[in-house]
């Protein structure tokens, strides 16, 4: 293995230790208590990998699941009794600071952002350089940190599975937190007349992000309206298969994002079934993923963020010693929008 040199050096020190970073890292499962700011040496990119220096990433309720080991099944490729992937942070966007061996698409000093496999909350972090793309000069760090993982579960959600179309109307259930407030604003983009649920200290932020109309879930029940909805994106999981089915009307998509955490074993697993077979039984279609890192759709999200289609929804910015935090928050089910991290 290669590392080209980096603007900084950090990866081509002729000997010695490799110099280390601040990280906030678990090297344990458990809530966010078990999170410690704290030093690792600066990673080496292999064939295929890029380094890039970080300058934010953001946090997500997947980084919650990876802390604690829950659902239980996660584990099996997660790590049995304690976390492989040890570091926080699935988004990042930074300066690349060396390549490895056969990347040919960036070069030392590219702006680029995408999804990784943790390693955000540090200084630098490797990761493949085909979970990359180049980020526009007109877009700021912050904005590209807070994009990955949410703006690529809405939009593969909703362009990918759902094929929502101009003028169809969606319901988004979970508006106001990563994904849903990306998704209010993909979908209007997209053309759609866009429903969203969240609870009363929200609805004025997923307005202003363009809902059409809010529905606010603590005092109204978007049940009740009967079949009107073309797409229902469901990042919560919060009503029965019957009920979900019911606001839908003829040829209808219900997109499961996530579901209901109560199981510890198994997380949604129990629901999406359910929801699979209620589904199968009526002239709905049902569609459930796992976002992925798509180079097309990341391009997208970029040339969103350029022309200011999409403006991430961030509550706030901190710093790595806020980190611990900002996952607290998120543990509860009810973070808003994007915390986004900048770790220096
Ligand atoms: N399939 C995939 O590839 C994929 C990718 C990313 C995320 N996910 C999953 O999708 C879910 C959402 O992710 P996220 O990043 O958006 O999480 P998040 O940022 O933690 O947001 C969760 C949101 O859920 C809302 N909420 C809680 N109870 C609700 C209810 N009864 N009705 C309506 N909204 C409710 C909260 O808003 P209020 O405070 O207003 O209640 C909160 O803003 C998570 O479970 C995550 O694990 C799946």
């Amino acid at each position: 293995m290669t590392a080209h040199p980096a603007t900084n050096d950090l990866s081509s020190a002729p000997s010695g230790p490799a110099p280390s970073m601040p990280v906030v890292a678990a090297s344990r499962y458990g809530t966010a208590e078990v999170l410690e700011l704290t030093e690792r040496p600066v990673p080496t990119p292999e064939a295929g990998e890029v380094l890039v220096e970080v300058a934010a990433s953001s946090l997500n309720a997947l980084d919650w699941h990876f802390v604690t080991g829950t659902p239980w099944f996660l584990r099996l490729t997660a790590g049995l009794r304690r976390p492989k992937r040890t570091i926080l942070g699935a988004d990042v966007a930074g300066t690349v600071a060396a390549v490895g061996d056969g990347v040919t698409r960036f070069r030392v000093g590219d702006r680029v952002f995408g999804e990784c496999e943790g390693g955000g909350c540090a200084t630098h972090l490797t990761t493949p350089a085909d979970h990359l793309v180049t980020l526009p000069d007109e877009v700021s760090f912050e904005a590209a940190g807070a994009t990955p993982v949410a703006g690529l579960t809405a939009i593969q959600g909703l362009r990918t599975h759902a094929e929502l179309q101009p003028g169809e109307r969606v319901l988004i259930n979970g508006a106001a937190g990563g994904v849903g407030t990306f998704a209010v604003q993909i979908a209007k983009a997209l053309g759609a007349t866009v429903t969203a649920v969240c609870s009363s200290g929200n609805v004025d932020m997923v307005r202003e992000l363009g809902a059409d109309e809010v529905v606010d879930y603590t005092t109204d029940d978007f049940v009740a309206g009967g079949p009107r909805f073309d797409v229902l994106l469901d990042n919560v999981g919060s009503r029965t298969p019957a009920e979900n089915l019911s606001v839908l009307v003829p040829g209808g998509r219900y997109v499961a994002v996530s579901g209901p955490k109560e199981n510890r074993l198994l997380g949604p697993i129990g629901y999406v079934l359910r929801m699979a077979i209620a589904t199968w039984r009526s002239d709905a279609s049902f569609h459930q993923f796992v976002a992925s890192p798509d180079v097309d759709d990341l391009t997208t999200l970029a040339e969103m963020l350029a022309d200011g289609r999409i403006v991430p929804a961030i509550d706030r910015v901190v710093g790595l010693d806020g980190v611990k935090d900002g996952l607290a928050e998120i543990g509860t089910g009810h973070a808003r929008a994007k915390i986004v991290v900048r770790p220096r």
